[in-house]
């Protein structure tokens, strides 16, 4: 018979008892997110009272449990103060028992049954006891209470997908063991059970070889890091780390405690430049190399005619099997340019002696690809092991047995899957939380762009049923979040990309479709983020901030202003450009606005005023008056539509916030209805430019005219030349001014780039233009 802490836990009763207020009960909700399958409330039986007394018991000799119930006691002190014993000897009444006796398909299903005598909590394995640990404890009050009661009930829970996955890329920036700990005690907390950790990039190699000291010794430190953007300016200040074999250990441990497979990434054979550094006999050229001080990817990547770097990838391999139990090895496969391969004595004497050929499907270069992934596959597999690679691993040929990471949308995992292999997706407009979580960035730390809310995560569903046969769908075995940390250089701002964003990830990870509801989340969302705050979390407000809803109604001419908030707390708002305060207007009803103005708003809670939301409303002739486009707009940027270039709502300079829409391959033409015969004097767009990303400016512009909408005469054009490379990305301006027409209609034209010039890496293929607000005075 073993108990223990029953000393300590009457320590901290006595301590907890002065420090919160124990004659209050809570009552605990078992609406927490991920929503359980299913909860039977028993009406009328009596609940379990949660008090001092109460034991926590598992089955005897079963370590995993062990742990389990140690756990549950450290969160349960958590929310009450006081610690409970363990015990494989619980008494027949007040006690929490942990059984795995569940017979059930899904491995980590659990049941719970509440009764006034106590909480058993039954898994299908010692995971899903975990899981059904997490339910409770995050169905406990938010404010911590000395007793609970938990409502008599059984719940019946199972995940949807098996491998719920949350990557952290450490190579960028590094993090401590302890950071790392934490990320892994933010998975437990939602449910996630694989952790990918990528270990190795061109900016730092992270994880000791014992074969080949130099990785850590030279490739773990870079000399200084640029700023922003590849400004061209530095820190001056040389970043480094890296986590030792018993670090290593001890976090797979730590993680294992908690149900978490670490699936290590090393990234092969791109995204090597650290590597290089240290060994630059591993590369093309042999160097000299230094550890990347720069984002982006690099050309320098492993020479794959060299039998040093066969033996290398041997090597390491072997010692990454060593350290990690997963049945899963990432091995990377993205980004591997193959500039230098093209011209690499080695490489190319490799490429004969393979035989391999460029066809219309693959080049010979991308087909030495597949040959390093499969050569790293063949190692693994002989060894017990899968891999897992990037969806790039596709354009080669598909190494045999590979799991594909789809993250370039979800194209290549339907692929993947359609050739039966199974495939992880991640598609960067979902699941990428190094993008912006709102439109207001400028109030926003740096980040790499992009824009990924908290409703965009929540929205994806990865049934594909017009995509796929029940048969290939069921190759999809996961849904998993990346975070890259270029531009996130600490823990603290980890947290801030992270949540609450993991929590929509939860549940499209745990829960089925049907299940689903965004509206129910929210209203469960506020209780979970309560335990963020327990926890220290510096976890991102804006779903606390006012959601405005700004839609053109060209019946009204004018723009209708939906003020929400996630819990329904006051909103109050101005119009005339103020900070709004207590005694602002309230917010009733939708406002419709009809003319320039400022509006800003913001919720007030007991707990101070959110966040104010602010927008510029600019009205000129155009605004909220119909429009049509006699070209397509990119599906990929349709985002609301044409009503987004007269809604009086300009885009700032990321082109992906849903204020600017894109035209490729065909041109920005629109017909303005002015409603009626009005005189003007000039028309113009804006433009939203990044050219690294093929967004280019427009190269010509015209106005014409029209009476009937059918007949059109020009009054105004302008032809702009082919953008250079050192023009600058960002907001342009384009204006034309004529002599003073009267007509009702104006079709304004804006040319695309149809073939980008010579200095940039797409050359010849068409630009991508996006275009906001149209202006006519
Ligand atoms: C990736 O984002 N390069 C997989
Ligand atoms: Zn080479």
């Amino acid at each position: 018979m073993k108990k223990h802490s029953m000393l300590t836990g009457l320590i901290a009763l006595a301590l907890g008892l002065a420090s919160c207020s124990a004659d209050r009960t809570g009552t605990a909700d078992y609406r927490v997110v991920p929503l359980p399958n299913q909860i039977a409330l028993a009406e009328g039986a009596r609940g379990f009272a949660l008090d001092p007394r109460t034991e926590i018991g598992y089955t005897a000799g079963n370590a995993a449990m062990e742990r389990n119930a140690e756990l549950l006691t450290d969160y349960l002190a958590d929310a009450t103060g006081y610690r409970l014993t363990v015990t494989d000897t619980p008494a027949e009444a007040n006690a929490i028992v942990l059984t795995a006796s569940l017979d059930d398909a899904n491995a980590e299903a659990y049941r719970i049954e509440v009764g006034a005598d106590g909480i058993r909590i039954d898994g299908a394995s010692e995971a899903g006891v975990f899981y059904g640990i997490q339910t409770l404890r995050k169905a406990m009050p938010v404010e911590p209470r000395a007793r609970v009661v938990f409502p008599a009930a059984t719940i019946y829970d199972f995940p949807r997908f098996a491998y719920r996955g949350a990557h952290f890329d450490v190579s960028r920036h590094f993090f401590s063991v302890r950071e790392v700990k934490r990320f892994i005690d933010m998975l437990a907390l939602h449910n996630i059970n694989r952790f990918h950790w990528h270990l190795t990039d061109d900016q730092g190699w992270r994880i000791e070889i014992k074969a080949y000291p130099e990785l850590t010794t030279v490739g773990a430190t870079r000399p200084e890091t640029v700023i922003g953007h590849n400004s061209g300016k530095y820190d001056g200040t040389p970043h480094g780390g890296f986590y030792t074999q018993d670090e290593v250990r001890d976090i797979v441990a730590y993680a294992a405690e908690r149900h978490i497979t670490v699936i290590p990434e090393i990234d092969l054979p791109g995204h090597m430049q650290a590597a290089l550094a240290a060994y630059p006999e591993l590369g093309c050229t042999g160097g000299p190399y230094e550890v990347w001080k720069i984002w982006g990817i690099s050309d320098h990547v492993l020479c794959a005619g060299n039998d040093k770097v066969l033996k290398f990838i041997d090597d390491v391999l072997a010692e990454v099997v060593e350290l990690f139990p997963s049945e899963y090895i990432h091995v990377g496969g993205d980004e591997c340019p193959k500039v230098r391969w093209k011209s690499c004595p080695k490489c190319q004497a490799r490429i004969r002696a393979l035989g391999l050929k460029s066809d219309a499907k693959h080049s010979a270069e991308e087909r030495l690809q597949s040959y390093i992934i499969s050569y790293a596959e063949r190692l693994l597999n002989a060894k017990g092991r899968r891999i897992i690679g990037w969806d790039e691993i596709l354009e080669g040929g598909l190494a045999p047995n590979a799991t594909v990471h789809s993250w370039r949308g979800i194209e290549g995992g339907v692929e993947a899957a359609r050739q039966g292999h199974d495939v992880i997706m991640s598609p960067t407009s979902f699941f990428y939380f190094d993008y912006y979580q709102t439109k207001d960035t400028q109030n926003e730390p740096e980040a790499i762009g992009g824009y990924v809310p908290v409703e965009k995560v929540y929205s994806f569903d990865p049934n594909l049923p017009e995509l796929l046969t029940a048969d290939q769908a069921r190759h999809i075995i996961g849904v998993q979040a990346n975070l890259w940390t270029e531009y996130i250089p600490t823990f603290a701002q980890v947290e801030y990309m992270e949540l609450p964003r993991m929590a929509a990830l939860a549940e499209v990870q745990w829960m089925q479709p049907e299940q689903k509801d965004f509206a129910d989340f929210k209203r469960r969302l506020p209780r979970l983020v309560a335990l963020y705050d327990r926890a220290g979390y510096n976890y991102a407000r804006h779903i606390f901030d006012v959601e405005a809803r700004l839609v053109p109604d060209t019946e009204r001419r004018v723009l209708t202003a939906t003020l929400t908030t996630i819990d329904d707390a006051p909103i109050r708002y101005t119009l005339d450009g103020s900070e709004p305060d207590d005694s602002s207007a309230l917010y009733e009803e939708p406002l419709s606005i009809d003319a320039s103005c400022t509006l800003r708003a913001a919720a007030f809670r007991p707990s101070g005023r959110s966040r104010v939301f602010g927008e510029r409303i600019l009205f000129n002739k155009a605004s909220m008056k119909p429009i049509e486009l006699l070209q397509p707009i990119n599906p990929q940027y349709s985002f609301e539509g044409k009503g987004t270039l007269v809604d009086g709502l300009s885009g700032n300079g990321n082109y992906k916030t849903g204020r600017w829409i894109a035209f490729v391959g065909n041109d920005l033409e629109a017909v303005v209805d002015l409603g009626e015969a009005t005189e003007i004097r000039s028309a113009g767009i804006n433009t939203c430019v990044e050219k690294g990303d093929w967004v280019f400016d427009t190269r010509g512009l015209s106005v014409a005219v029209s009476d009937d909408g059918k007949r059109f005469r020009e009054v105004a054009s302008e032809a702009y030349p082919a953008m250079q490379q050192s023009d600058p990305n960002g907001v342009h301006t384009h204006t034309l001014a004529f002599e003073p027409v009267t007509a009702r209609y104006v079709k304004v034209t804006a040319l695309s780039e149809h073939a980008m010039p010579s200095w940039h890496g797409g050359h010849g293929r068409p630009g991508y233009l996006f275009v906001d607000e149209i202006t006519i005075e």
